[in-house]
């Protein structure tokens, strides 16, 4: 009888080491794991943004126009009390957010003019074509989808897809609200920037039409509260 209950006592013994030391060797991978993940998308994030600065030379607003789109989409995403992780991934894909704009001729990117129906055809295929140039990556599958549909309306007005108000995610609907204030604000070929006060005008105008209400309640008051959010176009 003792033999056995020895016996029982080291056979537990070794399995505890074995257990232990599989275990350990499972976290040490998964760690591994995670630091790679990690350097992967920074280098791949990295590769991406010099697309982003290629399409500068093309379009010079380029570059500072995504900056400022993260500034904004940043502060709302925090004041709709999004994760620090969904804040990290808003601002990976405003950063890219209109890197579909590498296939569009200069011409039609810079036209000083009014554009023909064709050329804003065009210009509006940048939303699929961005997606398509990142869904490769696997694990910017949620830029993918916000790149794709930031320029979809509350509404179901917008492109590509033509979804309709909490089908288009929280992400890509507070994009569309810091991506028009933004727009409005700044200097194009074609006209000369608004005001912050008459671009908040458009934005309410166009709540819950073309923007989700809510959204832009929370970022008018925050442009209210806190006048030195606002990017001037003329620093
Ligand atoms: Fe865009
Ligand atoms: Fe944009």
């Amino acid at each position: 009888m003792k033999i056995f209950f020895s016996v029982i006592l080291i056979s537990i013994f070794f399995a505890g080491i074995f257990i232990g030391f599989s275990l350990r060797r499972t976290t040490e991978r998964r760690r591994k794991r995670e630091v790679w993940d990690r350097f992967e998308r920074r280098s791949i994030m990295r590769t991406i943004n010099a697309l982003v600065s290629a399409i500068d030379f093309k379009d010079h607003l380029t570059k500072k126009h995504s900056d400022n789109v993260k500034h904004y989409a940043c502060i709302i995403s925090k004041e709709f009390g999004l994760t620090s992780s969904e804040v990290g991934v808003i601002k990976e894909a405003c950063q890219v957010h209109d890197l579909g704009k590498i296939g569009i001729h200069d011409n039609i990117l810079t036209k000083p003019d009014k554009l023909t129906d064709q050329e804003y055809k065009e210009i509006k295929s940048h939303a699929l074509a961005g997606a398509v140039i990142l869904k490769p990556f696997h694990f910017l599958n949620k830029v993918v989808e916000i790149v794709r549909q930031h320029h979809e309306r509350y509404d179901g007005k917008g492109y590509p897809d033509g979804l309709i108000g909490d089908d288009i995610c929280i992400e890509a609907r507070i994009m569309s609200v810091a991506d028009s204030f933004e727009a409005m604000t700044s200097k194009r070929p074609y006209r000369d920037p608004m005001t912050k006060e008459k671009a908040m005008e458009e934005l309410k105008k166009h709540s819950g039409t073309q923007f989700d209400p809510k959204i832009v309640e929370v970022f008018l008051k925050i442009l209210e509260t806190q006048p030195e959010i606002f990017k001037d176009p003329k620093e």
